[in-house]
């Protein structure tokens, strides 16, 4: 039935010129990733650190070995960046220095700081050509009646699915980056994470990390707890080529099979690359390896809690990242109800949210 037009409101003459300003930058959001690529690809953030965190445009071209001709365009490129909240910028009298922000220190190559995690490889990740093709497929793949567990527009396109052992097949060079990328995504903050929630450590004696990778987060619960029995159990693999540290169990297994036990398993960043069902089989065997709620057994969740609360920045970079799993993985992010479900179904009896961080919730569930 067509539309009845006294129902519609004609816009104002300034609604008309914002909504048009809008439809430029929503429809041109790619080349603020593009750009930022592209900084990455020069090593700007770094030749800034190391011009002593602060360089003109006509330093910046030298450092980076630019034909002068570029010199121009560089300033269009960092008038963008420095907008977009990727570097900041000084005006003098007569001449504009570019800054590094906390953003672009992130993007320093070399760092040897406690708190830094160098981003490139998550930016590359995320921007490189296979991820894209499989955001351009996104309408065909919604016409599709795809069987269910319904494979995602990445593993409908390109026929195998991401952060998966058959993923190099596609792409060996795309399957290293992925790796990296998401090691740098989710070793980032832990120091912030542990700082913020010492009291979910506090009193716990020995702790599962599930899926806990090379260790680097067990590593920084030891530092802070030193007295807690830490245990990190991934998948054969990863084990192999974890680095040796005396107070950390390495455990190679399947965590759809069995989880060692320990007074609270911790889940960070993983089940957001699950469905539910395959969240409450995971649950299902962190449960088992905890003891009673009395006996002071509990999963803490390390994972982003889907909340207009946290503000339209934090709740806009939620909303992007449960995209980036729809397009790329089986995953999503979850809200409150979401998780609730998963954790009754596993056969939870009670949860708390302990902590917003960021973007992120900090959950403990209860048997
Ligand atoms: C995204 S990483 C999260 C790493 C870690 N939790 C962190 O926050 O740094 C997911 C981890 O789960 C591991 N993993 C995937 N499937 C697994 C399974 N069936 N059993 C055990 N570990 C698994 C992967 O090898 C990977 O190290």
């Amino acid at each position: 039935m067509a539309a009845d037009s006294r129902t519609i409101i004609a816009p104002t003459d300034a609604e008309l010129l914002q909504a048009q300003a809008d439809l430029w930058r929503h429809s041109l959001y790619y080349l603020t990733s593009m750009a930022l690529k592209c900084a990455v690809e020069l090593h700007i953030p770094t030749a800034i650190h190391n011009l002593g965190g602060a360089a003109s445009l006509p330093d910046l071209v030298t450092a980076l070995s630019l034909p002068q001709t570029k010199l121009p365009f560089l300033r269009r490129l960092m008038r963008l960046l420095i907008t977009s909240g990727i570097f900041a910028s000084e005006r003098g009298a007569d001449v504009e220095t570019y800054r590094l922000n906390p953003l672009s220190w992130l993007l320093v190559e070399g760092v040897e700081a406690e708190d830094h995690t160098y981003q490139k490889y998550f930016v590359l990740a995320t921007v490189s050509r296979h991820y894209l093709e499989a955001g351009l497929s996104l309408a065909d793949w919604f016409k599709k009646d795809l069987p269910v567990p319904t494979p995602s527009p990445f593993e409908e396109l390109h026929g195998v699915p991401l952060v998966h052992e058959t993923t190099k097949l596609l792409d060996e060079e795309l399957d290293s980056i992925v790796n990296e990328g998401v090691a740098a995504h989710d070793n980032l903050a832990i120091g912030t994470i542990i700082r913020e929630c010492g009291d979910l450590f506090k009193g716990v004696r020995s702790l599962t990390d599930c899926g806990g990778g090379d260790g680097t987060t067990v590593r920084g619960i030891i530092k802070a707890f030193p007295d807690i029995k830490c245990t990190v159990l991934d998948l054969p693999k990863v084990i192999e080529n974890a680095p040796a540290h005396d107070s950390v169990n390495y455990v190679a297994g399947d965590m759809f099979h069995s989880i060692p036990p320990a007074q609270a398993v911790l889940v960070k960043l993983l089940l957001h690359f699950f469905n539910d069902e395959d969240c409450v089989k995971i649950l299902e065997q962190c449960r088992k390896a905890i003891p009673s709620k009395e006996e002071g057994g509990k999963v803490i969740i390390i994972e982003i809690v889907v909340d207009p609360s946290v503000g339209p920045i934090m709740y806009e970079a939620q909303l992007l990242m449960d995209m980036l799993m729809m397009v790329n993985i089986r995953g999503r992010q979850r809200d409150e109800n979401d998780w609730r479900e998963i954790f009754m179904k596993a056969g939870f009896s009670d949860y708390k949210i302990v902590k917003k961080i960021g973007a992120r919730g900090v959950i403990e569930v209860y048997p």
